[in-house]
């Protein structure tokens, strides 16, 4: 049986009071509609319908990587409605899946339990009982059963104390969608085509509905306002804290990490507080990560460790490795084992070989360094014209004096020494001295000048 998923997107979200339509506001990262996406893909769905209205370009602009059929609901007439639009294209057999763009957490977990529970009936919703239902639709039930949803504003005082709540997830054969969704009417307290007419509809055709709850409630959240969207990203960032923290990693303080994207982890990795983890990440066996780092698309292998503040942004790190504090490893970054990257230290799109370092004060761009070089504090590797990018090459145990300026393309050879202050514009062959600097002149018993006394 095909499984598709329908994605409602075309609420205009007027509260999040943003140019971008609500469903491409960011949660850990992720526009909530690649959440919702990301999930119906883990639930192997064929396919993947999702209706627009609002900024609707900008939101399959954004997707357009994705199989996707796009649906369009011109006027928001109602959830009801909305779904209909999907009739031309959706399947006459299967079953579907209907979720929110604005309810990003729901997990494929409960999502399985809901297509497992509706199977058999051909309808299911999940629902959720909370202290205070104000707002949401309502569920019905006599002698257990499921019988209708009654939304907030057409519920009687008796049906407003139910804090059994529709939470707009739904399972739904192909072929009711079909028999049902055109039969919907509008005659209710908002003038809407109410999706969740279909469960009288359900149970004139004699068919019972299913329910399941979610296994957190975080994940029937929606986002209407960024108060909401706050809230369930710290919900959102503690859930997956914990994941981590199931597979062994030791938060210093969950509450104070970010994760925005995915993180592959050894054993026994540390990390900080106020770390940000972004794009895919991999922190391999006793990896530490100091306060206040930011990793963006990188992997540091096992043993290294990072001192606060230092950013990471597609860098490769190898083993037993020292960085920062302060250090900034940009794209391209490649470090081999045991290699030393102090602080103020900037690399980019440069291989860094084993044991080699650069503790203190330096540029590091376009360059390939090989083993055990010590490359001196304030060494910049002068590698842009105002046009072109140049390569700086040094060698294995070669020594770059402090505050040394490398213009590029040259090459410092294996066992070279440039002395300290030079500028250097010339090959240095290996095992050579280079140095470049102006005679020191001495003035003996020299006065500096004096402040009048007053
Ligand atoms: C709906 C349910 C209510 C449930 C609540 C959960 C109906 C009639 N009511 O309420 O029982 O408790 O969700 O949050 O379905 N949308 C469209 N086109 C439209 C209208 C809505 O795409 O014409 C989208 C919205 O962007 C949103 C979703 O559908 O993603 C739900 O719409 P919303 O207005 O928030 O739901 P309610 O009608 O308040
Ligand atoms: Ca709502």
């Amino acid at each position: 049986m095909t499984t598709s998923v329908i994605i409602l997107a075309a609420g205009k979200g007027t509260r999040m009071r943003s140019q971008l339509p609500k469903v491409l506001q960011p949660l850990a990262g992720r526009p909530l509609l690649g959440h919702v996406i990301d999930t119906a893909k883990q639930l192997h769905a064929e396919h993947i319908i999702t209706i627009y209205g609002h900024g609707g370009e900008q939101v399959q602009q954004h997707f357009n990587h994705e199989q996707i059929q796009w649906v369009e609901q011109a006027e928001q007439l109602g959830t009801g409605h909305a779904v209909q639009m999907t009739l031309p294209v959706l399947p006459q057999d299967g079953i579907s899946l209907i979720l929110s763009g604005d309810v990003p957490c729901i997990t494929p977990a409960t999502l399985q339990k809901l297509l497992d529970a509706s199977r058999g009936t051909g309808i299911g919703l999940v629902t959720l009982t909370l202290e205070d239902a104000t707002g949401y639709g309502r569920i019905v039930r006599e002698n257990g059963k499921i019988q209708a949803i009654v939304e907030h504003k057409d519920a009687n005082e008796q049906q407003r104390q139910i804090r059994e709540i529709n939470t707009g997830i739904y399972c739904v054969s192909n072929a009711k969608l079909h028999q049902w969704l055109p039969q919907l009417t509008n005659n209710n307290a908002q003038g809407e085509y109410y999706l969740t007419d279909i469960v009288a509809m359900a149970l004139a055709d004699g068919l019972e509905v299913a329910s399941v709850e979610p296994e957190m409630s975080f994940e029937v959240e929606g986002v209407n306002d960024r108060i909401q969207l706050a809230a369930l990203e710290r919900q959102f960032q503690n859930f997956q804290a914990k994941q981590l923290m199931q597979q062994g990693v030791h938060l210093i303080d969950p509450s104070r990490f970010d994760l925005r994207g995915k993180l592959k982890v050894g054993q026994d990795v540390r990390i900080d507080i106020n770390v940000i983890i972004e794009g895919d990440c991999e922190l391999g066996d006793r990896v530490e990560i100091g306060a206040g780092c930011v990793i963006k698309n990188t992997k540091i292998a096992a043993g290294t460790k990072v001192q606060p503040y230092s950013i990471f942004d597609q860098a490769i790190v190898g083993e037993d490795t020292q960085i920062g504090p302060f250090a900034r490893l940009r794209p391209g970054a490649k470090l081999a084992n045991e290699v030393h990257i102090g602080n103020f230290v900037e690399v980019k799109n440069s291989s860094i070989g084993l044991g080699s370092k650069a503790n203190h004060f330096t540029y590091l761009g376009d360059a390939e360094i090989g083993e055990n070089s010590n490359i001196g504090a304030g060494t910049i590797t002068c590698n842009y014209d105002g046009a072109n990018k140049f390569k700086t090459i040094i060698g294995d145990a070669a020594f770059i004096g402090s505050n040394s300026s490398l213009v590029a393309p040259v090459r410092i050879g294996h066992g070279a020494t440039v002395g300290a202050g030079s500028v250097i514009t010339r090959d240095v062959e290996d095992h050579n001295l280079a140095f470049e600097r102006s005679k020191q002149i001495v003035k003996e018993n020299y006065q500096r000048p004096q402040k009048l006394k007053k």
